[in-house]
């Protein structure tokens, strides 16, 4: 069993949990995600890890709700227990000195391209930040990815954090005043898809994390199969960070959304209206 030792509502359905897991603690690095179960009447779910302390052995994630799973675990109280937990998974993120590197996020992706941002940093990078919601309340805290930053931009939909746009309004900018040399996003599949003809015609290296859909995150399932430069990778095991510029973005965003309107229906399916009860 996991403890949640903290709970915090960091954004517009963005949840940030502390948990107690120091065999994880004490390996995992930037990139990496875990498998959790919340309970033993549950789905496994793939969930980046946003951050870590390896002296109180504990994790940080960043969580959605968006399904029954991810309901049940943004539910969870201070002191409520994990089921399970598998991690670190996945490869670790190409850490180097590539000189000016722009980390781009969304949602629970501005969360994970924080200890990234701050391992290429340390590595010799110069950093340049984006980050974009909806709207002012979907931006999760950048203070610390900002004081690494050369420069930092906020863009929301609706203007009132930031710039107006999106995110591909910003990473523009970026690229045409500074000299950019390769870009790092995590964010909906639509934005990162939307990246890679922007860094193509840059030419500009792009890296992403892939989220397909996973089942056992350990390479043996094949659910999470994409196409990569023409070649099929699992993205668990060869992933979750590829060149953006050569994923088959089609392919994934169709094996990503075979079930929409079950999807939509299965929290009235497993929540019981009467008990509370899942
Ligand atoms: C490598 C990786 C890292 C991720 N990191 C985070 C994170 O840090 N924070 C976060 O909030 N979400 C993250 N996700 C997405 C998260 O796994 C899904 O939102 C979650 O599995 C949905 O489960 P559900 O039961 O709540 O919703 P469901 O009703 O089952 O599904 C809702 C949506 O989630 C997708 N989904 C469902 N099951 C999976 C699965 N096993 N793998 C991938 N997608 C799935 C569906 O395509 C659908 O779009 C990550 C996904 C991957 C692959
Ligand atoms: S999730 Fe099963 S092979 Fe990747």
């Amino acid at each position: 069993m996991f403890k949640v030792l903290r709970k915090t509502q960091i954004a517009d359905n963005l949840y940030r949990l502390d948990i107690e897991a120091p065999a994880i603690a004490a390996k995992v690095k930037p990139g990496q995600f875990i498998m959790l179960l919340v309970d033993d009447h549950g789905e496994r779910i793939p969930i980046t890890v946003c951050g870590w302390d390896r002296v109180l052995g504990t994790i940080s994630i960043v969580v959605s709700k968006v399904g029954t799973s991810t309901t049940k675990l943004t539910a969870l109280g201070e002191g409520s227990e994990i089921a399970h937990i598998t991690g670190p998974l996945g490869k670790v993120s190409e850490i180097s000195n590539y000189g000016n590197v722009l980390v781009a996020g969304m949602g629970y992706g501005a969360m994970a391209i924080q200890p990234l941002a701050k391992e290429l940093k340390a590595a010799g990078c110069k950093i340049y930040s984006a980050v974009s919601g909806g709207t002012k309340s979907e931006i999760v805290p950048i203070d610390a990815l900002k004081e690494i930053s050369e420069s930092s931009s906020v863009m929301t939909m609706d203007g009132t954090s930031g710039e107006t746009g999106w995110i591909t309004d910003a990473v523009e900018k970026i690229i045409s005043e500074n000299n950019i040399d390769r870009i790092i996003m995590v964010g909906s599949l639509c934005a990162m898809e939307a990246v890679s003809g922007i860094a193509k015609k840059a030419d500009i290296e792009y890296r992403v994390s892939l989220n397909p859909i996973m089942v056992d995150g350990t390479g043996m399932c094949g659910a999470c199969r994409c196409n990569v430069d023409g070649k099929t990778k699992f993205a668990c095991v060869d992933g979750p960070e590829f060149d953006g510029r050569k994923v088959d973005w089609e392919q994934i965003m169709m094996r990503r959304c075979p079930y929409p309107a079950r999807q939509a229906g299965s929290v009235d399916i497993y929540h019981c209206r009467a008990c509370g009860q899942w």
